[in-house]
């Protein structure tokens, strides 16, 4: 089946002409005939750019799931939000009240919140609107903690592998040096951690978070892994709200990058790759103050 193929609908009896479908349709998917909206193009996003924006409630895209607007922890006005009319200073504050957490209680994360979580991260925009992205939740500590023990056999193995001074400037000598680029820049701070986990029972993977979402894209997305980001970022503001804290976890997700039988073994199926895990939880920590950022390079042409 062609996922391209147009699902919209146009009810003839309620379109009244206007046209403004045709002016926001990036596919062409509508033309005016003889007044009336009709589908004519082959190639639909399936966005609903057409159905947002008619005025008589006219048309309808059948491959968008209504139920994907519809939350269990809160209500949303469903009425679209014009330009110009959010606080910008409170979307500040959040965006800069977001930091990583790296301590957290032990109460779980209620699953209606992941649910909720997963229905804010899709609306995120997708290349070419694939919307191929995956999430895998690890809704307990137990299932965190049984991860963070594939997780940490990973680099158990590497530290090991990096550990042989032959192993490193014979892989440099035939040109692979990413072993010897790893045991410069991570080895000790990734023994130190390992060690810490092993002999002091603490959680320097997943900080003690009692959730994660891993998010990743099917292979054949236009463009899984600015996808999978974008739903990630909408995941971290949006916990922010609902109270919990969070934080990327790029250990794991380079260990799922190397070693792709760790993904197996949570029933993550070949054909997708995960881009970010984010460890969630009820925060044991706050904050005073908003702090500053490096400051970027800036350039205007
Ligand atoms: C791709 C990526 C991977 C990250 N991996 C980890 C990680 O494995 N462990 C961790 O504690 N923090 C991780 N972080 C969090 C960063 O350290 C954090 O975002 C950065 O220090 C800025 O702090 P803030 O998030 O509080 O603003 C990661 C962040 C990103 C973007």
């Amino acid at each position: 089946m062609n996922l391209r193929n147009p699902t919209t609908i146009v009810d003839p009896d309620k379109c009244t002409g206007c046209g403004i479908c045709l002016g926001v349709c990036p596919s062409d998917t509508l033309s005016l005939i003889n007044g009336v909206a009709v589908v004519t193009g082959e190639n639909s996003l399936s966005c609903g750019h057409c159905m947002a924006v008619c005025p008589t409630d006219a048309i309808e895209v059948k491959a968008l799931d209504s139920e994907m607007t519809s939350f269990e922890t809160f209500s949303l006005e469903k009425k679209w939000m014009k330009f110009g009319d959010f606080p910008t200073k409170d979307l500040a504050r959040l965006i800069m009240s977001r930091r990583s957490c790296r301590n957290f209680k032990n109460n779980s994360v209620e699953p209606e919140i992941l649910r909720d979580l997963i229905k804010l991260a899709v609306f995120a925009p997708s290349g070419t609107n694939s919307q191929g992205w995956t999430f895998t939740c690890l809704s307990s500590r137990q299932a965190v903690l049984n991860f963070g023990v594939t997780i940490k056999q990973f680099f158990q193995n590497l530290n090991k592998k990096a550990e042989n001074l032959f192993l490193r400037n014979g892989l440099k000598l035939v040109g692979i040096k990413a072993l010897d680029a790893y045991y410069k820049e991570y080895y000790a701070s990734v023994k130190t951690a390992m060690d810490e986990m092993e002999n002091k029972g603490l959680d320097r993977l997943f900080h003690g978070a009692t959730a994660c979402i891993l998010i990743g894209s099917d292979k054949k997305a236009s463009c899984p892994k600015e996808d999978a980001m974008l739903a990630t970022g909408n995941i971290l503001l949006a916990a922010h709200t609902m109270g919990l804290g969070s934080c990327l976890i790029g250990f794991a997700v380079e260990a799922m990058k190397a070693d792709k039988t760790i993904q197996g073994k949570i029933d993550i199926p070949n054909g997708e790759n995960i881009y970010a895990v984010i460890a969630l939880g009820y925060p044991d920590e706050t904050y005073k103050s908003i702090t500053g950022r490096k400051k970027p390079i800036i350039r205007f042409k």
